[in-house]
């Protein structure tokens, strides 16, 4: 197997008390050898199986097990320099307990702390006895790894260390070391997750930004309703992020769960209707529109005033189209107005992307493909490919929806600026 070239890289290597913790010995070494930049993370189990000596010696850094280390009083934001210097954060061997604790948050120790303040992808790599690997709660907690948007390397069958042979086995460092290789060619070139203050050089103070988030939930009776799986973090994350730089903003958010963000207009609606209703009053004063909304595309016709009982039979229901907001903005655009929209495409994903840029009048259409692991509605991770009315495009690697707020506003205010696409 050829050595890949991770020159430049920052990786985290969390290990947990696993037996197969030894093995990460040898995935230091295979990612120091192919140029990437260490460093160890290490629960206090994990030491029971390989000291903090031997992956300190071979990553050539200090390894860290406590969120407050003794004798370093004051220094307790470690975790936060750390999830901000990775590119990308592997938990190699993760046990049930540690998997456990990264799906619901956990935040006791150096690991799991580090793990909430990354701003970079995770991969974690399971490696417990057959029988718990199949346990219902361990599948439903790496599942809900997958959703938060982390990648989950699957157990390998084989022998495992209680003399059962089954699904268990943590990956070889080789194919730990290949995924990683894999998980930065499908991105450009090193990411910079190390930026301390995203747009300082692109602040946003006096302009009017106007974002759409949620879905939108069209009634069929007074308890039913037709809507999707968006959960709006993406739009909500641009809102937060133009806010931040300054700028007056209006999020007009279809229902969704999250907390209203301060310092903002805020406008709830429910239909598409409402929700055309609230954009077009507010469309001319926006500098800047961000359509994250998925708005429904079909409303039932005939929305019944009171409980509709099931009758024998099937049912037939009649939908009408809703207004399209985002193109009804782009036919009135101010030519000063930069207008940015979202693409949500299964497939032929740029064609699609480029018609709708072209429909509907923007400058930029953000696509994603939400059967991609880790992009789409439900995790708190995108993955998307820039598209600009000049015909430039830009993939972007799989990054926290809050990083990718901030990624998008720089590449598009700065665009703006330099005169380009528009
Ligand atoms: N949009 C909108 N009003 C609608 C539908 C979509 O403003 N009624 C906006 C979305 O917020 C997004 C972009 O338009 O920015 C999505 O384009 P669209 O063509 O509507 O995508 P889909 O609804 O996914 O369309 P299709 O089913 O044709 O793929």
């Amino acid at each position: 197997m050829s050595t890949p070239d991770l020159s430049g890289r920052h990786l985290l290597l969390g290990v947990t008390g696993s037996i197969a913790a030894y093995k990460a010995a040898s995935l230091v070494r295979l990612f120091t050898t192919a140029g990437a930049e260490v460093r160890v993370l290490m629960t206090e189990s994990a030491s029971e199986f390989v000291t903090p000596l031997t992956l300190g010696t071979l990553s050539g850094g200090e390894v860290l097990t406590d969120v407050f280390p003794e004798n370093e009083e004051g220094n307790w934001t470690k975790h936060v320099t750390l999830g901000a210097w990775a590119d990308l954060f592997v938990v190699a061997p993760a046990t049930a307990q540690t998997v456990a604790k990264l799906a619901h948050g956990f935040c006791d120790s150096m690991l799991t702390a580090t793990a909430l303040s990354a701003r970079c992808p995770l991969l974690v790599c399971p490696a417990m006895d057959r029988e718990m690997y199949r346990h219902p709660t361990v599948r439903d907690n790496l599942e809900r790894l997958s959703e938060i948007g982390y990648e989950v390397m699957p157990a390998e069958r084989g022998e495992l260390a209680s003399g059962l042979v089954g699904q268990g086995r943590m990956p070889e460092p080789e194919a730990i070391r290949s995924r990683v290789a894999e998980q930065f060619s499908e991105s450009s070139s090193p990411t910079q997750h190390s930026d301390p203050s995203p747009g300082e050089d692109t602040p946003l103070s006096g302009a009017a930004v106007l974002v759409t988030a949620g879905p939108t939930r069209e009634p069929l009776d007074p308890v039913r309703v037709f809507t999707n799986r968006s959960t709006g973090t993406m739009g909500y994350a641009i809102a937060e992020a133009a806010a931040a730089r300054g700028a007056a903003v209006t999020l007009v958010s279809g229902p969704t769960a999250l907390d209203a963000p301060a310092e903002m207009e805020m406008v709830q609606v429910g239909t598409a209707a409402e929700m055309n209703e609230a954009v077009q009053a507010r469309r001319d004063d926006a500098d800047y529109v961000f359509a994250a909304a998925a708005v429904a595309d079909y409303t039932p016709t005939d929305p019944s005033a009171s409980k509709r009982k099931k009758e024998d039979g099937d049912l037939v229901l009649h939908l009408r189209r809703t207004p399209d907001i985002l193109k009804m903005v782009g036919d009135h655009r101010r030519p000063d107005q930069v207008l940015v929209g979202f693409a949500l495409e299964t497939e032929d994903g740029l064609d699609n992307a480029r018609r709708k840029l072209e429909d509907k009048h923007l400058d930029w259409i953000v696509l994603n493909n939400p059967t991609e692991t880790g992009a789409g509605f439900g995790p708190a991770t995108n993955r998307v490919t820039l598209l600009a009315r000049d015909g430039a495009m830009e993939e972007l690697p799989l990054m926290q929806k809050t990083e990718l707020a901030n990624t998008l506003l720089d590449r598009v205010i700065r665009a703006s600026r330099s005169g380009s696409p528009a």
